[in-house]
Formats: C-alpha cells, sequence, structure tokens
C-alpha cells in the first residue's frame, strides 16, 4: 500500500524542506509547511485545496466553539489563513487553481466561483449553508448540492474536523479542463483530494503540516488504491 516512506525526522536548517515524504502509487505526500516546500516542487496542471481560513475551527468549529471535536483541539491548524504571500505562491505552482474559502481569504475577482450548497440540514442554522472556492477557470459560477448531515459525511471516527466529502472533490477535478493530470493540494488535511485524485486516476501532491493528519492521508489514500469499490462508503 505504501510504496515508500523516507526523509528525516525533523527540519533541516537547509537542504530538506520536508519532515517524511510517503509515495503511494502516483501520490506523493509531504509532511511538511507548504509554505517552505512549494518553491521545490514541479509545476503543476492544477491546485485543489481547502486552506484553513482562520476562524479557530481548531478550537471548536466556529468561534464561539459550538461543535468541539473531540481529540483535536490541541493541534491549532485553522488559527491563521494562508498569506497573500504564500497564496501567490500556490498561484504560481499551477495553470488551475480550486480553492475553498473564498470567503475569507484575499484573492481576487473570479469568473467562477463554486457553491456546496449544503442542503437542507443546514438552512437557518448557526453553520454556514453554503461553501464558496475561488477559482481561475474560464466558466460560469456553478452549484453542487450535497447534504452532509443527511448524507452522513460528518460522521464519527472521521480523520479531520473539516473534511470534505470525496464526492464533492470528484466534482472539482470534473470541472478542470481536459489534460490536467497532476494536482497539488498545498493543506491537505486528511487528504480527501488525493483520494479523488486516486479514483480519478490523477497524479496526487499532497502536502501538510500535522502529523496526524499526514498519518490519516496516507492511510485513506493507501485504502484508496486497494479498494476503489468501496470509495463512496465508508470511511473514505
Ligand atoms: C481545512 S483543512 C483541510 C481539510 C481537508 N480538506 C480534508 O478533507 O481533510 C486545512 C489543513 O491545512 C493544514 N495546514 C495549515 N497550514 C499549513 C501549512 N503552512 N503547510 C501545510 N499544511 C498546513 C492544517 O493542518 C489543516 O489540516
Amino acid at each position: 500500500m505504501l510504496d515508500s516512506v523516507h526523509g528525516p525526522t525533523s527540519y533541516t536548517s537547509g537542504a530538506c524542506a520536508y519532515r517524511r515524504k510517503a509515495v503511494i502509487g502516483d501520490c506523493t505526500l509531504y509532511l511538511a509547511d507548504c509554505e517552505r516546500i512549494l518553491p521545490t516542487l514541479e509545476h503543476m496542471s492544477a491546485v485543489v485545496t481547502d486552506p484553513p481560513y482562520g476562524i479557530g475551527a481548531s478550537a471548536g468549529v466556529g468561534k464561539y466553539g459550538l461543535m468541539k471535536w473531540g481529540g483535536h483541539a490541541d493541534l491549532k491548524w485553522d488559527d491563521a489563513a494562508p498569506s497573500p504571500e504564500v497564496l501567490d505562491t500556490i498561484l504560481r505552482a499551477a495553470d488551475y487553481h480550486i480553492i475553498w474559502g473564498v470567503n475569507y481569504l484575499p484573492l481576487p475577482p473570479a469568473r467562477c466561483v463554486l457553491v456546496w450548497d449544503k442542503g437542507a440540514c443546514f438552512r437557518n442554522r448557526y453553520f454556514a449553508e453554503a461553501e464558496l472556492a475561488w477559482t481561475s477557470l474560464d466558466r460560469p459560477v456553478k452549484i453542487f448540492t450535497r447534504d452532509p448531515l443527511a448524507r452522513k459525511d460528518y460522521h464519527r471516527g472521521r480523520d479531520h474536523p473539516t473534511q470534505k466529502p470525496v464526492q464533492l472533490l470528484d466534482w472539482c477535478l470534473s470541472l478542470l479542463p481536459a489534460g490536467c493530470d497532476t494536482i497539488l493540494d498545498p493543506f491537505m488535511g486528511s487528504g480527501t483530494t488525493g483520494v479523488a485524485c486516486v479514483k480519478a486516476g490523477k497524479r496526487f501532491v499532497g502536502i501538510e503540516r500535522e502529523l496526524r493528519y499526514f498519518e490519516a492521508a496516507c492511510r485513506r489514500i493507501g485504502e484508496a488504491r486497494q479498494r476503489p469499490s468501496l470509495l463512496d462508503v465508508g470511511r473514505v
């Protein structure tokens, strides 16, 4: 399942920009700060990513902590959104881009914003009824409807507090122009973009700073390669 794992166990001052590297089929996963490693990577067809929004979701989703998510409050992964400089590096890393959280990020106007309509279960509650992605695609606004509560995407045992449904990422990949075969996710979390890339037969490079989520991504992507027919149900 895991073809190779190598790398130093801690940052070194110069040469090595990652703490660990895992190669799983056509997927290469880095345990690293994307700021350090992005300049060392090859140019990719597309970035498909879901960065931290800087709203403190790691301490409890929403700033009032209405939905404490057991066991992960020690990780401060959502304290800050990526800076304009990091976003600029990410935009230069690929030809096309799909970046979730546009309402929290300093990005320019876009023709094609993607809307994830979360459906009836999210109407008139504290939480957002939809999520928005910025894209550099030359097409009209697109809407994907999937109710994560009704579809049981937010089940106990998921690997990341803001884990996206695999089906949402399947849809994102389907919107990219033909020939977009190498996909980068610099904020991969539990590797949902990578799972969708395995399903779609695309090469994937993922970067994650937290060991717990990096290990979850390795496991999920390995499982996706072994059991593609089970991808739409259960843990993935
Ligand atoms: C919103 S979450 C992504 C969740 C993902 N979409 C999923 O389905 O699991 C953003 C992730 O980016 C990671 N992160 C934050 N800053 C980072 C950085 N500078 N480099 C790499 N990863 C980072 C966080 O640890 C967090 O897991």
